[in-house]
């Protein structure tokens, strides 16, 4: 098990599973300790799904279907700023073109860019899937910073364990569709999904770290 500070450095997207599943027993106790994230006033406002086997399967066969039939994304809030400011905008461009070129795909072979965003749909072929929400009327609120605490707890934990995930607000595109397969998310707000499993070993894109800027350029420090 790594440290904290070591899997916080070791976590990164990962994009190929192996099909084997994760021992059932590893799954309780992160979640368990996700659950310890700290919200405003204690309101603890996130919901999360876990789905798997069948039913996963038959999700991802509904959104293959609704991206197969070009159905626009209807992501239940939008990301971020559009357009992004010039220096996000360049940092994004940069970090797509690193995934294309460690899948091997040419940024003119559009049949392969397709087959990577319809990656996207089938959340990687992974074993497992979380997803993240929270109630329907806490759009635009502080509330989503709760939220992303326990996305990060599970990013963390897994990756303190030699396991890999992917956050994706991909995987939200059609809430309606993840509605129908999820009981219980009537309310829900879905905010992103987590593709979780095994990294599959030897794996070009998986070794895929996209650069950061270093602390000057972000970190201010007073007195
Ligand atoms: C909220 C959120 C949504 C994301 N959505 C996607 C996605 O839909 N598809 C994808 O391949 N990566 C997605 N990413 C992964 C980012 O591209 C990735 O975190 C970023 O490039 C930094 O790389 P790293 O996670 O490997 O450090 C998402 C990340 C976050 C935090």
């Amino acid at each position: 098990m790594l440290s904290t500070l070591d899997a916080m450095h070791a976590r990164r997207s990962i994009r190929e599973f192996e099909a084997t599943p994760v021992p059932a027993d590893t799954l309780r106790p992160l979640i368990e300790a996700a659950g310890r994230a700290p919200s405003s006033k204690n309101t603890q406002p996130w919901s999360l799904f876990l789905i798997q086997g069948e039913p996963l399967e038959a999700l991802r066969r509904d959104y293959l279907a609704a991206f197969d039939a070009g159905e626009a994304p209807r992501p239940a809030y939008r990301y971020s700023p559009d357009p992004l400011p010039p220096e996000w905008q360049a940092r994004a461009k940069s970090v797509g073109i690193g995934i294309l070129q460690h899948k091997g795909i040419a940024r003119e072979d559009a049949v392969g860019r397709r087959a990577h965003d319809r990656a996207n749909f089938t959340f990687f072929d992974a074993p497992h899937v979380f997803f993240l929400g929270t109630h329907a009327s806490a759009y635009g609120y502080g509330t989503f910073l709760d939220c992303g605490f326990v996305l990060e707890r599970l990013m963390l934990g897994l990756a303190a364990q030699g396991l890999g995930s992917c956050p994706q607000y991909s995987a939200v595109s059609y809430p309606d569709i993840l509605c129908r397969h999820l009981p219980g998310s009537e309310d829900t707000l879905f905010i992103a999904g987590l593709p979780f499993g095994i990294p599959k070993p030897g794996s070009r894109v998986n070794s895929f770290q996209p650069a950061r800027l270093p602390p000057e350029a972000w970190f201010r420090s007073v007195g």
